[in-house]
């Protein structure tokens, strides 16, 4: 950057890529529930279970401790375990992958259109084989899924579909809440994420048995949880009725999730908002393909997401985003292909053009500031630096 375009920027605030909109209200909420002495899973958890699950339309909610962890149960509680295969995408974060091998279980990778960022159903159908026992669709970036494809394909065969909807709490498919549309579905409250709990994760299913069994193995495999054995109802016997896991949420996080709850929708208005106005200000920019709303669904807004096209500037997007944060704008990239990732080549011995779409999207995406808390001055200069960028490195 020249002396003078660096000095006018220096002086400038930092606009981080995310902030969590919380407030005063957050933290009286938090000091309640360490006031009334119940910290770990009780009273608080059982109404943001009660809460989420009707916001979604699902018949069962089970609150835990991450999505991670809701992927790993979600799978456990569907069936799978070690030798068998699980398909999902490249194109997502590590956890995604992760909960699959944690069972056992081979992840098997589906190409994504690269339109959408979501699996392909075409390339899923083509990679079901005898062993494959789950299907796990992300919705990334907050756009649905083709889930009656994905759901078509996998019904046909008795496959259960397990959504990984970490960046789609408010999305919606034709009139229906994400969330209420397969078999399980696992949202995360990581502190990124559009409702936060800090940290956090639920499963959504309609399944008592699966609803029951992924309790179950989020506190020990025990028979009672602790708000079951300590509170003034409660008995103090329990059995460990299988081998779980410590993936139980706190009293504490699901505090802030209940104040996050009151004013999701109003959040959500104000993601949808900041997106359209990007794409209303980037439209007549032809470095860059935009994120897209489909005709039926109502785009979550986790993430906003910029394509750079080949050949038009002289920079890269990894220079992009370095020019952009020596202008104070912080953004981020979502995601590395995972077969890309070392555990993946070196385990299952993927390798570079192993899935095209995945690898070509991934090298040329860039992901915008956007949350609740960014106003229209903030998202002008990030707009403002982008132009300017794209006018200053033009091929
Ligand atoms: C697509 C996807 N799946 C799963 C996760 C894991 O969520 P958590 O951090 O709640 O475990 C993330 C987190 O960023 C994610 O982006």
């Amino acid at each position: 950057m020249k002396r003078r375009a660096r000095a006018r920027h220096a002086g400038r605030s930092f606009i981080p890529f995310c902030v969590p909109f919380t407030n005063d209200r957050e933290i009286r909420e938090v000091s309640e529930a360490i006031r009334s002495g119940w910290l770990t899973t009780g009273p608080k958890v059982a109404l943001f279970e009660e809460r989420v699950r009707r916001l979604v339309g699902a018949r069962h909610a089970v609150a835990l401790n991450s999505c991670t962890a809701a992927l790993h149960l979600g799978l456990a509680a569907a069936g799978v375990g070690p030798g068998d295969e699980v398909i999902t995408t490249p194109y997502t974060f590590a956890a995604t992958g992760e909960a699959i091998l944690y069972l056992g279980a081979r992840p098997v990778f589906a190409d994504i259109d690269p339109e959408t960022l979501n699996i392909d159903p075409s390339a899923v159908a083509r990679a079901i084989t005898r062993r494959t026992k789950a299907i796990v669709p992300v919705h990334i970036a907050g756009l649905s899924c083709d889930l009656p494809s994905l759901l078509s394909i996998a019904g046909k065969r008795r496959i259960p579909v397990i959504e990984d909807a970490a960046h789609a709490l408010g999305t919606e498919l034709a009139g229906r809440p994400i969330g209420s549309w397969s078999d399980i579905t696992c949202f995360s409250f990581y502190a990124t994420k559009n409702l936060t709990c800090g940290e956090g994760g639920m499963v959504m299913t309609e399944d008592r048995r699966i609803a029951d069994r992924v309790r179950r193995l989020s506190l020990h495999g025990l028979s009672r949880d602790a708000w079951r054995r300590y509170s003034r109802a409660g008995r103090w016997r329990y059995d460990v009725l299988e081998m779980g896991y410590k993936y139980n949420m706190t009293d504490v996080a699901a505090a802030i999730g209940l104040v996050q709850l009151s004013k999701f929708r109003t959040m959500q208005a104000v993601r949808r908002r900041l997106a359209r106005r990007y794409s209303a200000l980037l439209a007549g920019c032809d470095a860059f393909d935009l994120p897209r709303e489909e005709g039926d669904t109502v785009h979550a807004w986790h993430l906003y997401v910029l394509r750079l096209r080949a050949g038009v500037l002289r920079m890269g997007r990894d220079a992009l985003i370095e020019a952009l944060r020596r202008r104070g704008i912080g953004t981020s990239m979502h995601f590395l292909p995972l077969h890309l990732h070392s555990l993946y080549r070196r385990t299952f011995g993927y390798r570079r053009g192993s899935f095209p779409h995945t690898e070509r999207e991934s090298s040329r995406a860039i992901s915008l500031p956007l949350y609740p808390g960014l106003d229209a001055r903030a998202q002008d200069r990030v707009i403002e630096a982008i132009v300017d960028l794209v006018r200053r490195h033009r091929r």
